[in-house]
């Protein structure tokens, strides 16, 4: 089917966050903590008519119903989009039970903590040579010189995919999220040109096996089965849209924070690596800045606190709004590096539960520790302008800040 200019949908500036929210309007990326909040203040759920009907659920108990039940709500969407948005499987987050269960088993050992421990001295070293590129600069863009290439580098570790087409994932990324979910001709631009750049690489895959997960991908069986190509291919698409992004949006907000809290840097920077101010610092800025937000379809009518929703809705399952719930989190609006007992559910929660968490935590904690350890006094650049990704994994994309070695 081909899309053409008249699939686009262009919509106005939201003023009403409660009845006509939009997760690609400009003002989503830099305050969508403050936009929960209020919605929170009227209602725990939102709704929009901008692509069809869609929820916005913005409490810990509205996210966790919604997440917990897979008998009314499908992962087959899992972005809210224009409804006639071309799909593809890219299991197992697109998938149901009982399905989703062998596509899940199949992709966890690749994330499983030996295996990511396994890479820590790595990432290290990875991260001290960007710093050091940095070196003799006083100005630099920490997400575009720091951020962005981390993930990259530990997916295609974990993967095998080639590190040097990292620019080529970051436009799919970019195309796919800021603007797919209302330009139906770029979704299927985005869907087709990963379809043909995977199926090449697991081909190859086939010929010349090594010792990755594309090789695993390529001859993937379950139960006996051989699984089909497409499917394959989604398993490697989901890798791509779902590693690299996320945890670079979660470096950078992390940096952007500490940038503006120098207090806290000064704290982190005065313990051994290995203290658990560290580990509490990490999951507080998970917490704090969780990047993702996922969706489902409503396959079945059904009521989340109070609030009805009808089958072919869509709903977001908004889990960075539910760890700002201050019924869930004691001082929620406050970020507290020491903070124990951090419940948060940045990775999600129930059978979708992130499989990459391992590798998400090992990445941003290296990144912030060298970071920091080699620029205790850096500080935002008051001349420029951080600049956030809207939708569903919101971070920064530039952070323009002053090293102040
Ligand atoms: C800070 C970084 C990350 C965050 C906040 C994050 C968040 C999430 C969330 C919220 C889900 C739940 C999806 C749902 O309920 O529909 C999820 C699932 C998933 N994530 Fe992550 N993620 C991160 C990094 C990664 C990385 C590095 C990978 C590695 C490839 C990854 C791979 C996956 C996969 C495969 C799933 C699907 C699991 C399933 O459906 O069973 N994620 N992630």
């Amino acid at each position: 089917m081909a899309y053409g200019a008249e699939d686009r949908i262009d919509t106005p500036r939201v003023t009403d966050w409660v009845n006509d929210w939009d997760w690609l309007d400009d003002g989503w990326g830099e305050n969508a903590i403050d936009i929960w909040n209020e919605v929170r203040e009227v209602c725990p759920v939102g709704s929009t008519e901008r692509y069809g009907r869609a929820f916005m659920p913005v409490t810990m108990d509205a996210v966790r119903d919604i997440a917990n039940n897979t008998d009314d709500f499908s992962s087959i969407w899992v972005n809210v989009s224009r409804p006639d948005a071309p799909r593809a499987a890219a299991p197992p987050i697109t998938s149901d039970p009982p399905d989703h269960h062998g596509h899940r088993r199949l992709i966890l050992p690749a994330f499983n903590p030996k295996a990511i421990a396994a890479i820590e001295q790595e990432m290290r070293d990875y991260c001290r040579g960007l710093i050091k590129d940095l070196d003799g600069m006083d100005a630099v863009d920490a997400a575009v010189q720091y951020t962005q290439n981390i993930p990259v580098h530990g997916i295609c570790i974990v993967t095998g995919l080639p590190e040097e087409d990292a620019d080529l994932f970051r436009d799919w990324i970019y195309k796919n999220f800021q603007l797919a979910p209302k330009d139906n001709s770029i979704r299927l631009q985005v869907l087709t040109e990963m379809t043909h750049y995977i199926s090449a690489i697991l081909k190859d895959r086939l010929e010349n096996p090594k010792d990755d997960l594309l090789t695993v991908v390529a001859n993937a069986e379950i139960d006996g089965k051989e699984v089909d190509w497409d499917i394959k291919v989604g398993y490697i698409r989901l890798q791509i849209i779902a590693g690299i992004d996320t945890t670079w949006s979660a470096i950078g907000s992390g940096l952007w924070h500490f940038a503006q809290h120098n207090n806290e840097v000064q704290q982190l920077v005065a313990v051994s690596n290995d203290d658990p101010l560290w580990q509490t610092a990490n999951e507080e800025v998970l917490r704090y800045y969780a990047p993702v937000t996922m969706a489902r379809k409503v396959i079945n009518d059904v009521t989340v606190q109070g609030c009805p929703m009808h089958v072919g809705d869509q709903t977001l399952v908004t889990f960075p709004a539910a760890n700002h719930d201050p019924a869930a989190f004691e001082d929620a609006h406050i970020f507290k590096l020491d903070r124990q007992n951090n419940r948060h559910v940045a990775f999600g929660l129930g059978i979708h539960r992130c499989a990459g968490s391992n590798l998400a935590r090992l990445e941003m904690l290296v990144a912030f520790q060298e970071w920091l350890r080699a620029f205790p006094n850096y500080s935002l650049d008051p001349t420029k302008k951080t600049t956030w990704a809207n939708g569903q994994v919101r971070g920064p994309r530039q952070i323009p800040v002053l090293l102040n070695r």
